[in-house]
């Protein structure tokens, strides 16, 4: 595949956590220096969920703090806020037109809410669709992401191939990149790692709050002296994330051997994920005293971002006998 265009967004509703940073963050900080990279902060579709104005526009900034601290160069790639570049939502609108319903309804995001017992907004139904637009409106074709988004990337591609057949040629038809090993990093519990079960270890937690997240992940009730079973095992599927081979290797043979506790493993997981983000953490705590830095960071970004957004829009409008 030719690259040109590599895009990801990340919705600002709490604190990046592992799953964010090895699902995407990291993938995408690599991606920077093999095309023009887009990432922005999606804070149109945190609305779903935040509706504290402080709290958004807090969460927003951190979020871009986070990302940079992990590596995002904003001399290379692209980094904006969602909001900033407001006819996001009109393509939105655009492509909800040409959206049938069931394909929405399919969606496994609208489907958990329901099961869930909960209300869905039309705001969660329609997601997808903005999702669509995001991508679609800055041309990309490889969108970054763990594997709970590649539906969302199937949606945006049906979406893209219908206008393309109706409209002529609009839209570049993107593809999800997914990072095998990393496609679903799982939490404390052992379910895939996501705010919404509340089982995640954030990628800056304070140290007592780290240290008492991994030691409070759920294992079986082997004993000390026992083997246990390494492929199911939380720890060392986090571990592996964050240690060096040698050391993962010896874990798992003494995971097979017994002798050794499961507290004793956490330890080390902590240990191995303190000192694999301490360079990030000073360097977030150096980007954090600069909030102008920052605003410039954004600004600079949005103006970018609309460079790329505003032909593919009035290409759009035209095509669909707007103007
Ligand atoms: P969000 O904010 O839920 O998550 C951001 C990215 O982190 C990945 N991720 C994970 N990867 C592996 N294991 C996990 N446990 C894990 N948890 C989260 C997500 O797959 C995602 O890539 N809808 C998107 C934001 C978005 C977007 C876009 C992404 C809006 N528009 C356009 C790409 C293109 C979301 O809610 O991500």
């Amino acid at each position: 595949m030719v690259v040109s265009r590599i895009l990801s967004g990340i919705k600002p509703t709490g604190r990046p956590h592992l799953g964010n940073y090895f699902g995407m963050m990291r993938p995408g900080i690599e991606w920077q220096d093999k095309g023009e990279a887009f990432y922005f902060i999606a804070d149109y579709h945190a609305l779903t969920t935040v509706h504290d104005p402080a709290l958004l526009r807090e969460y927003s900034r951190s979020v871009a703090l986070d990302f940079l601290a992990c590596g995002l160069d904003p001399s290379k790639a692209v980094l904006f806020r969602q909001s900033d570049v407001p006819e996001v939502t009109e393509l939105a609108w655009l492509l909800t037109c040409l959206t049938p319903m069931p394909m929405l309804e399919n969606c496994h995001a609208y489907k958990d809410h329901l099961n869930k017992g909960k209300v869905p907004s039309h705001g969660l139904f329609a997601y997808p669709v903005l999702m669509a637009a995001d991508i679609l409106l800055y041309n990309s074709n490889i969108v970054p992401v763990g594997r709970d988004q590649k539906q969302h990337v199937e949606v945006t591609r049906d979406l893209a191939e219908k206008a393309n057949r109706t409209f002529g040629p609009i839209f570049t038809v993107p593809e999800a990149s997914i990072v095998a090993e990393v496609a679903t990093v799982i939490g404390l519990d052992g379910q895939k790692m996501s705010k919404s079960y509340n089982n995640t270890l954030g990628l800056f937690e304070e140290e007592k709050v780290l240290r008492k997240k991994v030691m409070s992940i759920v294992t079986d009730s082997s004993p000390v002296e026992a083997p246990k079973d390494p492929s199911s095992s939380s720890i060392l599927a986090l571990y592996k994330l964050c240690a060096e081979p040698a050391a993962v290797a010896l874990m798992e043979d003494q995971f097979r051997s017994g002798g050794v506790g499961y507290g004793d493993f956490k330890k080390r997981l902590f240990d191995a994920l303190w000192s694999r983000f301490a360079p990030l953490r000073a360097r977030r705590a150096e980007l954090a005293s600069d909030p102008a830095a920052l605003d410039a960071i954004l600004e600079n970004g949005a103006d970018r971002a609309r460079a790329v957004a505003l032909p593919t829009m009035s290409r759009m409008r035209q095509a669909m006998g707007l103007r």
